[in-house]
């Protein structure tokens, strides 16, 4: 393994997107002890980050389940900013979480590619998009791939690598070892597909619950309850989809159905109809149930 691309050279994270999930993404690394940038244009967007990351720590030790000194070095250990120039200068390891639109990504890929050091690796949170889209961008494909992490991020296991064709061994390794030391349990996929593994799974499973509830055989709330309590899910698949966003799932689906073709991807007219009506789900209070 190249001695540069190994994770014994990584100290810094560059989390971009302080979204739902790149904020959670980068207090993962905070308190796995890497020094973590979160970088995002909006300043509002950081703030709002920054104190939902400040209320979990303080929650989660007025729950005794993490130290104060924990909760401290963590918070101390990250760093807010808008300038991705000198955020970029000062990072080992980047990981991409702005916003699912290919322009904005490839703008972003190759402001790295000329502003991160030659070691960097640079990662995308994205699980629509492969890496392959973005990885010409940098000039080094061979250091570009997907790392997927799961919402909510800082509870979810999973975090899905996927290489592209270029992808090398080392990066995966790296990014796979990196995942491990965030306390995550990564899979690796070979080649890009769409969905990679998961939103497959949690895909076919949407599916046939929408099928199910348009065609008026069950309710949503007996769907939900049935994935409970007879598969074991922790949620059902429209509280879940509420959850992750019925825009987000609303845009992956689109994004699938336009690379596929395939019927069975074909946005729901349900979740669409939702969507227009600013139903998004929790973050909106309301979706295929009412938060409010
Ligand atoms: N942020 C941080 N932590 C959270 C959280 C959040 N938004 N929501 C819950 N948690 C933590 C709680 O603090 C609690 O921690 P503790 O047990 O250590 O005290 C723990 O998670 C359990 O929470 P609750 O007891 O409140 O509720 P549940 O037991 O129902 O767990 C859940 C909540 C973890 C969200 C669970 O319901 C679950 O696993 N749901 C399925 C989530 C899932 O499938 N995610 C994948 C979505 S697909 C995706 O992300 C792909 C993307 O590309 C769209």
């Amino acid at each position: 393994m190249s001695v540069e691309n190994s994770i014994e050279n990584i100290s810094t994270i560059l989390v971009i997107g302080a979204g739902t999930m790149g904020r959670q993404i980068a207090m993962s690394a905070a308190l796995a002890g890497f020094s973590t940038i979160i970088q995002d244009i909006s300043q509002e967007g950081l703030t709002a980050a920054r104190t939902e990351l400040e209320g979990w720590a303080a929650s989660r030790v007025a729950k005794g389940k993490l130290e104060q000194g924990a909760a401290t070095a963590a918070l101390d250990a990250l760093s807010y900013s808008t300038d991705l120039d000198s955020a970029a200068a000062n990072a080992d390891f980047v990981i991409e979480a702005a916003t699912e639109r290919l322009d904005i990504k490839t703008a972003i890929f190759e402001k790295l590619g000329v502003l991160a050091p030659a070691h960097a690796i640079l990662a995308t949170n994205s699980s629509t998009l492969g890496s392959s889209k973005v990885a010409a961008a940098t000039g080094r494909p061979t250091q570009v791939c997907n790392m997927h992490f799961f919402n909510p991020a800082l509870v979810m296991k999973c975090v899905e690598v996927v290489r592209h064709e270029e992808t090398s061994d080392e990066t995966v390794a790296t990014t796979m070892e990196l995942a491990r030391r965030l306390g995550k349990e990564p899979v690796l996929i070979n080649r890009e597909i769409p969905g990679f593994i998961a939103n497959r799974l949690v895909g076919a499973i949407q599916r046939e619950a929408l099928f199910l509830a348009d065609s008026g055989i069950a309710s949503i709330e007996d769907i939900d309850t049935t994935a409970r309590t007879a598969l074991g899910h922790p949620m059902g698949p429209f509280a879940l989809m509420d959850m992750v966003g019925l825009d987000v799932i609303d845009f992956i689906a689109q994004a699938t159905h336009a690379e596929t073709g395939a019927d069975t991807d074909a946005p729901n007219q349900r979740v669409a109809a939702l969507v227009a009506e600013g139903k998004l789900g929790r973050k909106s209070g309301a979706g295929f149930y009412d938060y409010k």
